[in-house]
């Protein structure tokens, strides 16, 4: 089981306080599943911030509680066995936490979307891609579009916003007679529909091939800027982090460790995890130069093997003794850089 952790009020007053332009603030979030081998903190204590008109990525090694943090910003984590004990969201100023069901369905869809990793298995397969973007329209942009006509009109103006040709004659298909990488452009065009103020994308280009990887990518940052979008990308690819992202939060075991601008982690990672999947990232050219693709020694621990202290203690190449017995509290070496380690605490 994991150790209690000291309150860090540093890290509440300086390093997410609210601001200006904050479109999204998480502090101190706890997201539990109940389960019968014992409580699984997929989030235990996460921070995290999210600027107007920016984009974060949110990486991690599988199983470090993304996806968890995705579903529980939009209320979506299955009660039983998971729940949201502890926590707030603050998006735009409105802690999503205090909202009943009806009114975070307004949200839902609406002001914060979410398109997913698979998006052959996010379409309905019985109904064609403009019935279903229609469907999107009607339900949250009445005042745009009242009838079937008019939401499939403005159907077809997203197809072509997302780059795909004949949109008049393709908002008649089925999702099977499209490819993974339109498909996903269909998913966007729905998340972009209702022009949310934020876009979670849990690993939008995991299923595709590199080329698509791009196009989507491209695709997604030109969207943001026309519709004026944030947006939370999860993925595991640092290179991806690096393409589209302007600030990053990295997490282990149900929490932020690193918090930072694209910039700053990569010219200079702070927390050993950070280093290590900065050093796991493939390079062209290293087998030449003699050098080692590098791994991150051991796994993910489980509910059952979680070490006390520094959850990553155990991995980490540059353990201390305190690592083995206390959570770390966060240090904040400059603004917009956080990170949770004993190696820079004074
Ligand atoms: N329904 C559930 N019941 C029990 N545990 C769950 C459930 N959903 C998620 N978890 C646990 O929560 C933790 C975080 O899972 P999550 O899916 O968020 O990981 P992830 O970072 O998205 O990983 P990946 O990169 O593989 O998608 C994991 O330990 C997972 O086993
Ligand atoms: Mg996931």
């Amino acid at each position: 089981m994991a150790t209690e952790k000291p309150v860090t009020e540093q890290y509440q007053a300086d390093a997410f306080s609210r601001r200006k332009d904050d479109l999204l603030v998480i502090h101190d979030l706890h997201t539990h599943f109940f389960t019968p081998d014992g409580v699984v903190r997929a989030l235990d204590g996460v921070d995290l911030r999210l600027k107007k008109g920016t984009t974060l990525g949110l990486v991690g090694e599988s199983g470090c509680g993304k996806t968890v943090l995705a579903l529980s910003i939009l209320r979506l984590i299955q009660d039983p066995p998971g729940r949201i004990v502890k926590g707030s969201i603050i998006f735009e100023g409105t802690d999503l936490l205090g909202l009943d069901e009806q009114e975070i369905r307004k949200i839902r869809g609406n002001k914060i979307s979410m398109i997913f990793q698979e998006p052959m298995t996010s379409l309905n397969p019985v109904f064609t891609i403009g019935a279903q973007i229609a469907e999107v329209i009607l339900l949250h942009q009445r005042h745009r579009a009242s009838t079937k006509g008019q939401a499939m009109d403005m159907a077809v103006e997203m197809l072509k916003m997302v780059g795909i040709s004949s949109p008049a004659r393709r908002i008649n298909d089925y999702p099977h007679q499209l490819s993974g990488g339109m498909c996903q452009r269909v998913m966007i065009a729905m998340a972009l529909a209702c022009r949310p103020s934020l876009m979670i994308a849990d690993e939008p280009t995991t299923a595709l091939d590199v080329t698509t990887q791009a196009q989507i990518l491209c695709l997604m940052k030109d969207l943001k800027d026309e519709i004026d979008t944030s947006i939370l990308l999860v993925t595991h690819d640092l290179g991806v982090v690096a393409q589209s992202c302007q600030e990053v939060a990295v997490m282990y075991t149900g929490n932020v460790v690193e918090y930072a601008l694209v910039e700053d982690i990569f010219a200079l990672p702070l927390h050993p995890y950070t280093k290590g999947l900065m050093r796991a990232i493939p390079r062209i050219g290293a087998r030449q130069e003699g050098k080692t693709l590098h791994a991150i020694a051991g796994n993910v621990p489980t509910v059952r093997d979680m070490p006390k202290g520094c959850t990553f203690h155990n991995r980490c190449p540059e353990v201390m003794d305190i690592c083995r017995t206390e959570y770390p509290p966060v240090f904040r070496p400059k603004a917009d850089h956080v990170v949770r380690c004993w190696r820079y605490v004074n």
